[in-house]
């Protein structure tokens, strides 16, 4: 028996390099996973990744978050193909290096803006209306994100700036879910995380993007603390033991 077993998760990012492993995690304990894929070799990489766990379970579905109209086609196909929505993850990724916010150009801005952020609200507002028409209104919302939220990076400033407005979205997310049985997480994970990518080169106490999905899953069923607070900040695999995470 999976924690997750019955439930439907979409994960948007789960091509990712953080979200390729919440992906293996919410498999391995039972979950349909739907995931939003832009890239056939993406596809095929998360694919193989996971075949020792996905069963049939893996349903991955060509889209574009960061696109109005597509994002409506995927929320269509996920409504037409499941019964309802449980779980929808946020891990959507990219960076900003270059020049600090007074030399930015306006074309930039833009750019990172609607790949931070417009992002975020497009997938958002397809799923989290999803959960206040469901006849419970019940659905977890997440939206991971990095230590640039809380720090401010000079050069990337931007990033850092939209970053901090994701935990806005997640707390306002959690406001207007008031009275109902929908949750909003923001998880911010402070350290690098240990992905697939980096090879060899990692700290043992970073916390893995698999170890982060375990994280998501005990979130989900209540089994770590605070679960009643929108959030959660990590920092390496002992906040993970201390919340009672297996790893
Ligand atoms: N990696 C780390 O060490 C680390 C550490 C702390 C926090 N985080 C947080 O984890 C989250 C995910 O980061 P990551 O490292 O996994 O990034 P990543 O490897 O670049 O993956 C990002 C994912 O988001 C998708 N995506 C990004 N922009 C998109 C857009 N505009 N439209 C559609 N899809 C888009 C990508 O799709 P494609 O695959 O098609 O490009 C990919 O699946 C971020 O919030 C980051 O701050 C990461």
């Amino acid at each position: 028996m999976g924690v997750l077993d019955g439930n439907v998760a979409v994960v948007a990012g789960g091509t990712g390099s953080v979200g390729e492993g919440i992906v293996r995690s919410f498999l391995r304990e039972g979950a349909e996973v739907v995931v939003p894929c832009r890239s056939e070799q993406k596809r095929e990489r998360l694919v193989s990744y996971v075949q020792d766990v996905a069963g049939d379970r893996l349903h991955l579905y060509p889209a574009i978050v960061s696109d109005e109209e597509s994002v409506r086609d995927f929320r269509t196909a996920v409504i037409d193909n499941f019964p309802r929505v449980d779980l929808a993850v946020a891990s959507l990724g990219g960076w900003y290096y270059g020049h600090s916010l007074h030399r930015m150009t306006f074309d930039d801005w833009n750019r990172v803006m609607h790949d931070h952020l417009t992002t975020h609200f497009l997938f958002l507002r397809a799923f989290v209306s999803l959960f206040h028409d469901h006849q419970n209104q019940t659905g977890t919302y997440v939206m991971i994100n990095g230590g640039e939220s809380k720090i401010p990076a000079p050069d990337s400033g931007v990033v850092s700036i939209a970053a901090a407005a994701q935990k806005m979205m997640s707390k306002v997310l959690a406001e207007e879910s008031s009275g109902t049985n929908i949750r909003s997480y923001s998880i911010s994970i402070m350290n690098p995380v240990k992905t697939r990518n980096r090879g060899g080169n990692y700290l043992d106490e970073w916390i893995s993007a698999e170890q982060l999905g375990r994280y998501l899953v005990e979130l989900q069923a209540r089994k770590v603390p605070r679960t009643d607070q929108v959030s959660h900040i990590l920092r390496t695999v002992s906040d993970l033991k201390v919340a009672g995470v297996a790893l």
